[in-house]
């Protein structure tokens, strides 16, 4: 990005009318949160994977509020520049009052972002978060809190039925008020399509490169999460030899279009 001083919503949203791409990774603590800001990520997610890469757990379902304050917290204490953005875990935001309270605790804990993970059905929660102060990151597509229902970490929206339903969520939730939108995991032509349509940027993982921005897991991105990469995966470290040099490579190929390849996207 062009700016040098902290990135804010309004900037990402410039960043969206310039055609200039938005780096994004996930950070669960201050030492990786420091690296992520030199290298100049514009946003640092402390994603509720940190269930699987932190804690070990198969899920992203037993990630607590609490453990979301504690790394939100950690990772704050690293940052300068970087837009930080913080999950909602499963089950904290089902209602009203509970979606309040957890946006509540990770907005104290210093996040400027809530992402939280649903379609249409989340209209009025975003709603209510936005007019309370709370900027949200909607994520559609492969949404691993729903891992159950979806049977299985797997590509979405392949079929015209689900495409038109994403399409239609997202034009709701930016509708609602939502200030971004995650796309995990479908076609690189709808995620093109959907990223179209909105005004908000829509940054994808797994969703082909003509989006408005990219995110990885760091662990995933560093080569060190355990089991076989999904294909949307590229390991920055095998070629870079240092950590700043992977996290380096990463914001160019974003920035300059290079990252994801087709060999990373499904059509
Ligand atoms: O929890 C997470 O890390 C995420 C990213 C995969 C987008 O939601």
């Amino acid at each position: 990005m062009k700016t040098s001083g902290p990135v804010t919503v309004p900037a990402l949203a410039a960043m969206k009318a310039a055609g200039e791409p938005i780096t994004m990774l996930t950070a669960y603590d201050a030492s990786f949160a420091r690296r992520l800001d030199t290298a100049g990520v514009d946003c640092v997610l402390v994603g509720d994977s940190l269930g699987n890469v932190i804690q070990g757990r198969d899920s992203t379902l037993p990630v607590t509020v609490e453990d979301m304050v504690y790394h939100t917290a950690a990772v704050r204490r690293g940052l300068e520049r970087a837009l930080l953005i913080a999950d909602l875990p499963f089950m904290s935001y089902h209602d009203r009052a509970s979606a309040m309270n957890a946006a509540a605790a990770v907005m104290r804990a210093g996040a400027q972002m809530v992402k939280l993970e649903g379609g249409a059905n989340l209209s009025e929660t975003v709603e209510n978060l936005v007019a309370n102060g709370v900027p949200v990151c909607a994520h559609l597509g492969l949404t691993p809190q729903h891992v159950h229902r979806l049977g299985g970490y797997r590509v979405q929206a392949r079929d015209d039925g689900p495409a038109r339903r994403l399409a239609s969520d997202a034009r709701a939730l930016e509708k609602a008020g939502a200030t971004m939108l995650v796309l995990e995991c479908v076609p690189a032509p709808l995620a093109r399509e959907v990223a179209k349509a909105l005004v908000i940027p829509v940054v994808g993982i797994g969703a082909g490169v003509e989006v408005d921005g990219q995110v990885l897991v760091l662990y995933d991105m560093l080569g060190i999460s355990s089991g076989r990469a999904p294909k949307f995966v590229h390991d920055f470290m095998a070629e870079a030899g240092s950590i700043e040099a992977a996290l380096a490579a990463y914001v160019a190929a974003v920035r300059e279009r290079r990252f994801p390849t087709t060999d990373h996207s499904w059509q």
